[in-house]
């Protein structure tokens, strides 16, 4: 059971109002909220010990290098990952881009993705094509919006890698990743997942999942912006070459050469963001007390009303399944030719409630839809059904303006 007198308490925009009304902050997908101790976990960083980790030997540096590695224990515990191979970044754009340079990936080597990627996800593979020749192919979405595994399957067998999102933050789908990974293996392939929008909602476990590779950023499950981690198998990450180098990722050089540490530190180059790290650290601890069968079952009791009550407006059009169990927190929807970017300015101005709206940085799937855009829901375990009920009030005031 959640506890939302200590919720409201640590997140102190869940107790401000806007023109008198009550925030209503519908946009965890792109950002989440922060709790109080996230903040005071960077502030003492700053306040106490703001020295440089693993170069300084005075008591701050110590301090600071301790910390780093006590986050980085939390980070790997959080996905069942060893210490040395959760690699600090400042996003999951970054850790993409990581992978998509370190990786020897030549002429010809296919990479399969979903139609539904992140241009994080996106963009990388179209350079390399541009850059190295390197093929790329969609397994196209069935019509309802989920995978297509026979279409991957087929796919699968001349992938190099696989790199698909794992829950969309178009549309809330998740990927059945499990067996994705297991056929990948099969076929001699390796897999990357995107886990920006499910790290922050359900369990991940590497080893489990058996994923080669996979990434999620610090923002969206109560951490600090500019945070980011990249996950990757130590004897893969070990071959590896980094594509930043310089401060601390070796361990000596000379005029001419140089001697590489091993990973994560060959990959952490230049001094990172201390304070950031150490409030992810705090993040996930507050994420692991909440508890994910606490955020799924708030989030799906939430998805349930406002998709049942958007679906009695006949002109509206939810993206993806409509079975909201197979959404996460996310509810995205559009009516035909209209600029959905008007209601969420009116929302906001109406009602208070703060919805995004756009193509969401999935612009490929919108293109090839031809869908304008779509305004978006995303919901958190600190959201409540007051607040969804004013969306819904809200939406329907609007409706009947427009
Ligand atoms: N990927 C983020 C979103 O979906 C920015 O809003």
């Amino acid at each position: 059971m959640l506890n939302y007198e200590k919720i409201k308490n640590d997140f102190p925009l869940l107790n401000k109002q806007a023109q008198k009304k009550p925030i209503v902050y519908f946009d965890s997908a792109c950002m989440s909220l922060k709790p109080k101790q996230v903040i005071e976990a960077m502030n003492e960083y700053y306040f106490y010990f703001p020295a440089c980790s693993g170069r300084s030997s005075h008591r701050l540096g110590e301090l600071v290098t301790k910390k780093i590695k006590e986050a980085r224990q939390i980070v790997a515990n959080f996905i069942n990952a060893d210490e040395q191979e959760v690699i600090f970044t400042r996003n999951t754009t970054e850790a993409v881009n990581l992978l998509a340079n370190s990786l020897d990936l030549k002429n010809e080597d296919l990479v399969l993705t979903t139609d539904k990627e992140h241009n994080s996800n996106l963009i990388p593979w179209q350079m390399l094509i541009k850059k190295k020749g390197i093929r790329h192919e969609i397994v196209k979405s069935k019509n309802d919006g989920t995978f297509d595994f026979e279409k991957y399957k087929e796919l699968v067998k001349t992938s190099r890698l696989v790199s698909m999102v794992h829950t969309s933050n178009l549309d809330g789908t998740t990927i059945p990743a499990k067996e994705i990974i297991k056929t990948a293996h099969e076929n001699g392939v390796l897999v990357f997942l995107d886990a920006a929008q499910s790290a922050p909602h359900i369990k991940i476990d590497v080893k489990d999942l058996d994923v080669d590779f996979l990434a999620f950023s610090g923002h969206k499950m109560l951490g600090p912006t500019g945070t980011g981690v990249f996950y990757g198998k130590y004897n893969l990450l070990e071959k590896f070459e980094p594509f930043m180098v310089g401060g601390d990722t070796v361990e000596y050089s000379t005029y001419t050469d140089h001697k590489m540490l091993k990973a994560p530190e060959k990959f952490e180059a230049g001094l990172q963001d201390y304070a950031g790290i150490i409030g992810l650290g705090e993040a996930v601890n507050y994420l692991e007390a909440i508890g994910f069968d606490n955020i799924r079952e708030q989030e799906l009791e939430l998805n349930r009303y406002i998709t049942e009550e958007i679906s009695k407006f006949p002109k509206i059009k939810i993206i993806g399944p409509t079975n909201p169990a197979l959404r996460s927190g996310i509810i995205s929807f559009y009516i035909d030719d209209m600029d959905m970017h008007q209601v969420a300015l009116m929302l906001d101005e109406m009602s208070s409630v703060m919805i995004r709206s756009g193509q969401h940085c999935v612009h490929s799937w919108f293109n090839d839809k031809k869908i304008k855009n779509s305004a978006r829901v995303s919901l958190y375990f600190y959201n409540t059904m007051e607040e969804a009920e004013e969306f819904i009030s809200g939406l329907n005031k609007i409706i009947k303006i427009l």
